[in-house]
């Protein structure tokens, strides 16, 4: 499998939220998104980023602590799941995951590591890291083709 990575330092709540729409700008039906970081990273910070760049209204956005998974609208439907609660993959297999995962909407998942195996083996990565009381790592892998292609237009911004 083609893999590929890059790293973007964010000093602000607000550049992680930039990532995040520049991601949601290039995102399609089918993509998944797998965000790692402890609690207080920025992962619902960019998550509301994502939302506002497919087109949906980014302040519907919560951490769905109690709802496993929110949808929000936008050209493409966004399924954002935050898994923090759930006791590992079962648990997602049964809120239907496979379905989302290869339905109509991208799909974004808060605490990906802790559902590991129900994650599509190509998929973007995103693993923040806190590096200061607001500055934090934003790492990229591209897992698979499609993810790599994805990753070089994130890096490279065309007009
Ligand atoms: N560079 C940064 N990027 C993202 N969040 C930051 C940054 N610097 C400080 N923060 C703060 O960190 C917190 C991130 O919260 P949140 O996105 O809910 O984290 P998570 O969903 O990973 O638990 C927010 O309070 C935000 O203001
Ligand atoms: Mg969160």
């Amino acid at each position: 499998m083609k893999t590929a990575a890059s790293e973007i330092i964010s000093e602000s709540p607000e550049q992680t939220a930039r990532i995040g729409r520049s991601l949601g700008k290039l995102l399609e039906p089918g993509d998944v998104v797998a965000l790692i970081g402890i609690l207080g990273a920025g992962k619902t910070c960019l998550t509301r980023g994502v939302a506002q760049g497919i087109g949906a209204d980014p302040e519907t956005v919560t951490s769905p602590t109690f709802v496993l998974i929110n949808e929000y609208e936008g050209g493409i439907p966004l399924y954002h799941f935050d898994v923090y609660r759930l006791s590992g993959a079962d648990d997602m297999y049964a809120l239907g995951s496979d379905e989302y995962f290869s339905g109509g909407g991208a799909c974004l998942v808060e605490w990906a590591d802790r559902v590991e195996e129900c994650l599509p083996e190509e998929h973007l990565r995103v693993v923040i890291t806190v590096s200061g009381a607001s500055c934090r790592v934003i790492r990229l892998e591209a897992r698979g083709e499609r993810y790599c292609r994805l990753l070089e237009k994130l890096k490279h911004p065309g007009p």
